[in-house]
């Protein structure tokens, strides 16, 4: 049985390192938490030379004296498991610990997570500590709860020591037996790799083009790190569990090359995530088309909820970020902090902590700010928390455990997403099609959920979603095809895009019309296709039915021809010389329908496509402008509308019923102004 994320309350909190700060000052920052509202600590997560100094010797004093007085003032507390920075010591003595680059560079102290996970020498010395952690702490009254590491594979997500060769090696043997199943799996008869002997087979290597290994060994090594980045999370996570059965497990993160589903189904009680919002104007591109900049965090968050339903954020943003040469991102404005704080609550946050009580005045960090400044006066950012631990001590109770409800979702899986990383023939409209789908969806305000297609994926699943938009799938088996034609064979409408199907498991091309293993779901094949670059100018598109008649074809055609009598041109090319030819089709196929959109989506398109499939918001009662975000979460008997306003200035939204707002209880109908950065929950 998993733990749930809250039971009796919201827990809001933040995290501390008591380590970095005098003990005199201990007392007052626990008292002035309590004063806002807080009721959770993390620590103790990169403190590992304070718990081992000397390799062998252990020293609990100062957390025990750290943690008995956060116990004092009411405050519960997490431990991390401090394994994301191993000691100078151990590095030392130990150096084939360390994780090595692809191009064959050491790498060393001065940051965090230089290790690799499968050095036999840093599993067991990572599991020594956590089992003296977790011995010590398993049973004090003050700890409800782990963070094993700390955001795995942040930082760096491939690993090239030569115990992960070897570890490559071993995970190959059992996945194929034979040295001629994996010559077969990866094509190795091509440019002639084919492998005699088993001592031959390495991870990806520097090559002639730099970083341009083998495509299907390079997707074999994804799988591969994301299986040993969990047995080395789950050597932990057995310890903790033996060792402190009343305290819950969770890891914070979402990261490259970890399948985190099957990490927290396998280990965890439930997920945790660090919401940073400010990533996404950082982050994205510049260029980019009307974007949504810190309301488009949203979709990450709505990846979380994939994995628990519930969850928590380890670390929330609450101030400007920088480290010291890289990351500058400019102060919350008054307002902001608490508008993210909902925005993960909206999205199904039961727990959330700040990133961190006060700035670090040394290290790589000092410019990442907590709520409280360097001099530690009172200022903006800690008295909106203060606002915000008020509100949640009034109106978290009713929230927790509450789901959130969305009648669609966009569908991803991790053989596609590690794929497209050598793949430039889809893997970057994946991340391109989700962003303008997410955009499209938020300003018609129908909440999403994200969906990823795993082998143990269900029809019960897939039916809880009247669409499920599954943008460029290039890999797609047989099974996961006949799965989704079940979806649509009961009612269900499925949408693809452009280069869906053509490849298997390996990453290999079918020798079959494309869509491949999509063609009998669509009902067409592709005539043609190219890439829309270089000497090729930007093509268009003009639908039939829609007002708003022509959009651009972003970025890739396939150009297509239908085979099917059930299937209806939506849409057709209006550029070049396959002008006229089927750009977008539907296929009605049992009670259901199946598009095919011949692009790389965009918001306009994606738009279009929503009104035809009559997708539409859930919450009737309510007018809202574009800038607004809506969520709902749904409790057995009670329902929670979110509203998120993540404009400065103040919008107006219109209410044909009368409802209450949750966080100031007042109850509001007809015109109403949000203010600038505002936040109602209505219910
Ligand atoms: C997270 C990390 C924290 C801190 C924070 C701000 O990725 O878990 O330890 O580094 O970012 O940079």
């Amino acid at each position: 049985m998993k733990k749930p994320v809250a039971t009796e309350k919201f827990e809001l909190g933040v995290c501390y390192y008591p380590e970095h700060w005098p003990e005199s000052m201990w007392e007052d920052d626990y008292r002035r938490m309590r004063e806002l509202g807080f009721t959770i600590i993390r620590i103790g997560e990169f403190a590992w030379s304070i718990f081992e100094p000397v390799q062998g010797e252990f020293q609990f004093g100062l957390f025990d004296r750290a943690i008995d007085l956060a116990h004092k003032h009411g405050l519960q507390v997490v431990l991390g498991t401090p394994t994301a920075t191993p000691p100078a010591w151990l590095t030392h003595k130990y150096p084939e610990v360390l994780n090595v680059t692809y191009e064959g560079v050491t790498l060393q102290h001065g940051m965090r997570r230089h290790y690799n996970y499968s050095s036999p020498k840093y599993r067991e010395l990572c599991a020594r500590i956590t089992e003296q952690m977790a011995e010590h702490y398993g049973n004090h009254p003050g700890v409800v709860g782990w963070q094993i590491d700390n955001e795995l594979n942040c930082e760096i997500s491939e690993f090239y020591s030569e115990s992960d060769h070897k570890a490559f090696r071993e995970w190959l043997q059992q996945k194929y037996v034979t040295l001629e199943r994996l010559n077969e799996a990866w094509g190795a008869v091509f440019w002639n790799q084919s492998y005699s002997d088993w001592s031959q087979v390495y991870l990806p290597r520097p090559t002639p083009s730099p970083k341009q290994p083998n495509p299907h060994q390079a997707l074999d090594e994804k799988r591969f790190i994301s299986a040993n980045t969990i047995s080395f999370a789950e050597n932990q996570a057995d310890i903790i569990r033996k060792l402190a059965p009343k305290q819950w497990v969770t890891t914070n993160g979402l990261f490259g090359h970890l399948d985190s589903h099957e990490l927290t189904d396998e280990l965890l009680d439930f997920f945790s995530y660090d919401s940073y919002p400010q990533f996404s104007t950082i982050f994205y591109d510049p260029n980019e088309r009307n974007p949504l900049n810190d309301r488009g965090w949203g979709l990450s968050l709505s990846i979380v909820r994939s994995i628990s339903p519930n969850f928590c954020i380890m670390e929330q943003q609450s101030g400007p970020g920088g480290w010291v040469n890289r990351m500058d991102m400019p102060s919350p404005k008054p307002g902001q902090m608490r508008l993210w704080t909902y925005q993960s609550i909206a999205h199904g946050a039961d727990m959330v902590l700040y990133f961190r009580w006060r700035t670090a005045t040394m290290g790589n960090e000092i410019y990442w700010h907590g709520i409280n400044d360097y001099h530690n006066q009172p200022n903006r950012r800690v008295r909106e928390a203060g606002q915000i631990g008020q509100e949640l001590a009034g109106a978290g109770q009713a929230l927790i455990g509450t789901r959130n409800q969305a009648n669609v979702a966009i569908v991803r899986d991790y053989a596609n997403e590690w794929d497209g990383e050598y793949d430039v023939w889809h893997g970057p409209f994946m991340w391109k099609s989700n962003k303008e789908w997410y955009k499209a969806l938020q300003r018609k305000h129908i909440p999403n959920d994200v969906l990823y297609l795993r082998k143990k994926t269900t029809l019960e699943e897939l039916a809880r979603y009247d669409v499920l938009i599954y943008p460029h799938p290039a890999i797609m088996t047989d099974e996961t095809a006949s799965l989704l034609d079940e979806y649509v064979q009961q009612g269900g409408k499925l949408i693809f895009g452009c280069r869906t199907g053509y490849k298997d498991e390996r990453g290999q091309c079918y020798m079959r019309p494309f869509p491949g293993a999509a063609r009998d779901l669509c009902g067409i094949t592709v005539e043609e296709f190219t890439m829309v670059k270089g000497s090729r100018q930007p093509t268009t598109i003009s639908w039939s039915g829609a007002a708003e008649g022509v959009t651009g074809a972003d970025d890739f055609n396939d150009i297509l021809r239908i085979e099917d009598d059930s299937v209806e041109v939506m849409a057709v090319y209006a550029s070049d010389y396959y002008a006229g030819k089927p750009a977008v089709t539907r296929n009605r196929r049992g009670k259901g329908e199946v598009w095919y959109y011949g692009a790389v989506f965009n918001e306009q398109a994606a738009s279009i496509i929503i009104d035809q499939v009559s997708l539409q918001s859930p919450v009737d009662w309510l007018v809202l402008p574009e800038d607004v975000e809506l969520q709902v979460r749904n409790g057995t008997s009670s329902s929670y509308t979110f509203l998120l306003n993540y404009s400065e200035a103040p919008v107006a939204i219109h209410l044909h019923e009368t409802k209450m707002d949750l966080l100031s209880g007042t109850t509001l109908s007809g015109e109403v102004t949000m203010e600038g950065f505002g936040v109602l929950i209505l219910h």
